[in-house]
């Protein structure tokens, strides 16, 4: 079954087209990013009114791309939340539009849920019960997944999310928006020779990084910092540290089968590359352009939410504050 993804979550404005949830016929994006840049952050009025300006054009070149007609679609899968109200908004509407006008069930999708999914476009062998480590601009879940939609929350971030924590650093150390690419870039041409602290928060799966960046403050603040590229490289080996060592613990402690990475922190090499040396278990992880906020990854949970029989309503509304479990 050919299933049609929509996200206009945040700063995306995507469509794709997914054949039984796991192969990709098409994978359009549309990032605002130059257009927030300018604001140095995510200003969710100009989000909404750039999605309804992109979004028929962007599902247009999905279903082209992807060389279907909408009588080859079984459904239509639409990211519903978590994400900004107005933004979510024009996704769902233009779901529901396109269903009732083409006869076509339509299913809302949870985006971190969907965020979960990409690893199902990997064309790689998944085997249950896994951990998964989410991390983007909003979440920092350590999820255990036993069955498709079956979650348990193991941990999650009581401050900042990781993304947030790695757009925070970066515009402390001047070096932009968005952050966690910024900070990569940086990083690769300093040493990790700053000492920074990490909240490992004992006996908990859950995640902590405002320490970290109140660390980094008071250095920027006090002494200065010799080097933007060594504090780059300190903050994203502090960040990597307790997310691989968090992440390998839990997966031992739930015996979990595979080990698997999510979110657009997931993109970050220096995270995959520790991650996969650290863990004994096989560590999946999507590639980049399927970890940061795409309509792949929401086709791919849309299709296994219609084998499930879970189809939405015109009711169906967006949930700004929706959660994984
Ligand atoms: O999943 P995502 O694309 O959107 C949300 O659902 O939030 O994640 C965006 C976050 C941003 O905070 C961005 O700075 C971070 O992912 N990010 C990265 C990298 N690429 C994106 N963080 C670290 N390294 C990267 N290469
Ligand atoms: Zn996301």
């Amino acid at each position: 079954m050919k299933v049609l993804g929509i996200e206009t979550s945040c700063d995306e404005t995507a469509a794709a087209v997914v054949e039984d949830g796991r192969k990709i016929l098409s994978n359009q994006i549309a990032s605002q990013v130059d257009i927030h840049a300018r604001y140095g952050g995510i200003v969710p009025e100009v989000a909404s009114r750039q999605h309804t300006l992109s979004i028929v054009p962007v599902i247009e070149r999905a279903m082209a791309q992807a060389g279907v007609t909408w009588n080859d679609l079984g459904g239509i899968a639409v990211t519903m939340g978590p994400g900004l109200a107005g933004s979510l908004l024009t996704g769902v509407n233009i779901a529901k539009a396109i269903g009732l006008a083409r006869g076509l069930p339509f299913t809302g999708v949870n985006h971190l849920e969907g965020h979960i999914y990409a690893n199902w476009l990997t064309g790689a062998e998944l085997s249950f019960p896994m951990v998964c480590l989410i991390v983007s601009g909003g979440h920092s879940d350590l999820v255990l997944v036993r069955g498709h939609r079956e979650y348990v929350l193991l941990g999650q971030t009581r401050d900042d999310a990781a993304g947030e924590a790695f757009d925070k650093a970066s515009r402390l150390l001047g070096l932009g928006y968005p952050g966690g690419p910024a900070i990569e870039r940086a990083a690769r041409s300093g040493n990790a020779s700053i000492p920074l602290p990490r909240a490992w928060l004992k006996g908990s799966h859950d995640f902590s990084f405002s320490g970290l960046k109140t660390a980094l403050l008071r250095l920027v603040e006090g002494d200065g910092i010799p080097s933007p590229q060594d504090a780059a490289a300190s903050f994203q080996e502090a960040v990597v540290d307790v997310l691989v060592k968090k992440t390998v613990a839990a997966a031992q402690e739930y015996r979990a089968r595979q080990v698997l990475l999510a979110g657009g922190v997931a993109a970050n090499s220096y995270l995959r590359q520790s991650l996969s040396e650290a863990s004994p278990l096989p560590v999946l992880v999507p590639p980049p352009i399927l970890c940061t906020d795409n309509a792949a990854m929401i086709a791919a949970c849309g299709y296994f939410q219609f084998e499930a029989g879970k189809t939405d309503n015109l009711d169906m509304d967006v949930i700004p504050n929706l959660r994984l479990v």
